[in-house]
């Protein structure tokens, strides 16, 4: 279906969901989980330039993350003044600037765009490895596959597509580990379903990964030996997916708390949107999570991580408990 994953990579602002100064420091004490949130790099937190030293003012702290949070929905907790700076350091050496303030005017002048997306890069936390979620992937396989494809049977698709959307896919790991049971298993027990993966991510560098599939000993750790053997190829230590397995997946940039872009994803069947929900407070959750309903089909899956919920979130799903998985189900 053209419409579902044919999605372009240029995407407008999301719709301003920006709290109020109030409703930021209201959020920042109802989170019920902590921010996840870990510094990526150990860079200093004041930038120096000339002999000169700047810290981020606490104005500058709450308009930037209100603008980040207005963009892409994760919210920067009064705790985490330093965890940003430290963050965004890098940035504001390599323009040359001298103040946070100033990378804040840059960053709303930025028309193309351009900043954004290292803005994101430099903020987001995209840890990630094959065959994270087994007891998940066993459900999927096991339980989801089969049923879908019943039913789409059942509704006269003789030759069913079954689409999965990796929605915070970071480098690839989870959509290639799909791709990998898909080709491995299901594939030959359903030869005539066309199976479609999209991975996502607002991050483009680590998209750039994703497609380019080069993966070090830490994120293949994983993956059955015999997988290894069959569908990797490795060179100067680094682990090369095979063709068969990539062509699979296709990866798009898509900010989840983009509602335009959210829009254009449609009748997917299963969506893994795990360890992203984290980084996000109720109201970006509920935002975010009402898309990915919209995504589903009418008896489609969703799955988050294990560590999240949609408790306090959305009722619309139905909670199923798998074998060993739960999962989140569009009656
Ligand atoms: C910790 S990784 C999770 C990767 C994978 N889903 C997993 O469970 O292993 C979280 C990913 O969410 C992405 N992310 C954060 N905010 C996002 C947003 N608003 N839209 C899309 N992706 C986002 C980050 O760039 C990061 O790659």
């Amino acid at each position: 279906m053209a419409s579902l994953f044919n999605i372009g990579g240029s995407k407008p602002r999301p719709s301003t969901d920006r709290p109020s100064e109030n409703k930021a420091t209201t959020t920042a004490t109802r989170t019920t989980r902590p921010t996840a949130i870990r510094v990526k790099s150990p860079v200093a937190r004041t930038v120096s330039r000339g002999g000169s030293s700047k810290e981020m003012s606490e104005k500058t702290f709450n308009d930037l993350r209100q603008f980040i949070y207005q963009e892409c929905g994760i919210y920067f907790n009064n705790n985490k003044k330093y965890l940003l700076e430290g963050r965004i350091t890098k940035r504001l050496i390599s323009l040359k600037l001298t103040t946070y303030d100033e990378y804040l005017q840059f960053l709303k002048q930025d028309k193309n765009r351009f900043e954004l997306d290292k803005l994101f890069e430099a903020i987001t936390i995209n840890e990630t490895f094959f065959y994270r979620a087994q007891q998940q992937y066993e459900a999927f396989e096991n339980v989801i596959i089969p049923e879908i494809i019943e039913r789409k049977r059942k509704n006269k698709e003789l030759r069913p597509t079954i689409r999965v959307w990796s929605a915070a896919s970071s480098s690839g790991e989870e959509a290639y580990t799909l791709a990998l049971i898909i080709h491995d298993r299901l594939k030959r027990k359903y030869p005539n379903v066309n199976f479609q993966i999209l991975g996502s991510d607002i991050d483009t560098a680590v998209l750039a990964k994703a497609r380019a599939a080069k993966y070090k000993d830490y994120a293949i750790r994983n993956v059955p030996p015999n997988q290894l053997k069959k569908y990797f190829t490795k060179k100067d230590g680094v682990y090369l997916l095979n063709n068969e397995i990539k062509q699979y997946a296709r990866f798009s940039q898509v900010n989840l708390f983009d509602t335009v872009a959210m829009r254009k994803i449609v009748q997917c069947d299963v969506i893994f949107c795990a360890n992203v929900l984290i980084y996000f407070d109720t109201k970006a959750k509920q935002k975010v999570v009402s898309h990915l309903y919209n995504s589903l089909n009418r008896g489609g899956y969703l799955f988050i991580g294990y560590s999240e919920s949609l408790h306090g979130v959305s009722k619309a799903f139905k909670l199923i408990h798998l074998a060993k998985a739960m999962a989140y189900y569009k009656e």
